[in-house]
């Protein structure tokens, strides 16, 4: 009686864990098949799924071309990929990031590497290695921040305040020390203008005047040297910080105000730099009155631009206060000696005296 009883408790056991089982692998397969659909047509064929086109973009799309628009066959110059396991549609550490510097007009690089088709960008900071907060969530953490990509992709993150902050070239140096940095560079004291607009801006307007933001003295004669908006213009010290873990090789300088009139040689240069595939050209941009900026055309196949107007947001491009002229010259006087160091530096002139 005993006996037949625990055989019947056997036999429930055993029925519940296959019961459990198929359905484990049912849920399983469904996950499976729906990330899958997001990537592929869905076709007849037997699998359910034509992998002709993502087998053909593979064979078709060599990893990276070198100055000459030619496929670069030796994988030791091809550019660090995660690549654990390359055949995969999935997130990847980043290859390249846009280190800064805040209101030279990094949006505005990130926007345009977009469009190209190798490349990935995550749409927002993570502020992964400024941030310790999110800095002890781990690679793992960071790793799902980025946008899904292709093998052969790259993967771009920009966080600006990068570029000042002391512990990040360290931290960026551990995660891959073959990854490739850019840095948009603008006049410092346009920046700095630029950058208080903004505080001004999520200040409600309640933010005391430039001149008196920016000096210490009443009659404005005297420079708060340590404050940030003054301190993150001084490019050279920012530079020399990377430069212990990254040669100058691995850091490309984009002009801030070039990018702005005439940004395609500018970005063709940041695509040589990844070693892209040439795809940036005029064709991908407009003025557009209204915003008073370049914008990005709609994308081919793109019926009438999604409705969006290709600009960049309010944010980018807001009218700067007018300053008076002696706090002008008080910053430019500063930045002068600065600025001729950082050009040394980067084997650069970018005329911003
Ligand atoms: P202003 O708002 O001072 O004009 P960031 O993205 O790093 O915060 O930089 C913002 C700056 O990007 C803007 O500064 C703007 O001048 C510049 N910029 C460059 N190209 C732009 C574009 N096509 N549209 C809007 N802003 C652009």
């Amino acid at each position: 009686m005993i006996r037949r009883m625990y055989r019947r408790r056997f036999f429930c056991l055993v029925s519940v864990f296959l019961i459990t089982a198929v359905l484990c692998c049912l849920i399983y397969e469904r996950v499976r098949s729906e990330k899958l659909s997001t990537v592929l047509p869905r076709t007849e064929s037997s699998h359910g799924y034509d992998m002709s086109p993502y087998v053909q973009l593979l064979k078709t799309i060599p990893p990276f071309w070198d100055e000459n628009g030619d496929a670069i066959q030796n994988t030791e110059d091809i550019l660090y990929i995660d690549a654990e396991n390359e055949m995969e549609w999935k997130r990847r550490l980043p290859n390249a990031l846009v280190i800064g510097v805040r209101k030279g007009g990094t949006r505005a690089v990130l926007d345009f590497l977009s469009r190209h088709p190798n490349v990935r960008v995550c749409p927002r900071e993570t502020h992964f290695f400024d941030r310790q907060d999110n800095y002890v969530l781990g690679l793992d953490w960071y790793r799902e921040q980025m946008a899904m990509s292709f093998p052969n992709e790259i993967t771009i993150e920009k966080t600006p305040a990068y570029f000042v902050i002391d512990d990040v070239p360290n931290r960026v140096f551990r995660m891959s020390p073959s990854l490739k940095l850019l840095v948009v560079v603008r006049d410092p004291t346009i920046r700095a203008i630029s950058d208080y607009a903004q505080l001004f801006e999520k200040a409600n307007g309640t933010l005391r005047s430039f001149e008196e933001y920016i000096t210490e003295d009443p009659q404005h004669r005297i420079l708060r040297k340590m404050s940030s908006i003054v301190t993150t213009g001084i490019y050279v010290d920012h530079l020399n910080r990377w430069l212990k873990y990254f040669p100058l090789e691995q850091i490309h300088f984009i002009n801030g105000e070039e990018l702005i009139k005439n940004p395609v040689p500018e970005m063709q240069a940041v695509e040589k730099f990844l070693g892209l595939k040439p795809f940036i050209d005029e064709n991908l941009f407009y003025y557009n009155e209204t915003k008073g900026f370049l914008c990005l055309a709609p994308a081919a196949g793109m019926k009438g631009g999604g409705g969006h107007s290709g600009c960049l947001s309010e944010s980018k491009g807001r009218p700067h206060p007018s300053v008076d002229e002696d706090v002008v010259t008080l910053l430019r006087d500063f930045y002068a000696p600065l600025n001729e160091k950082f050009y040394r530096a980067v084997g650069r002139n970018f005329d911003w005296d």
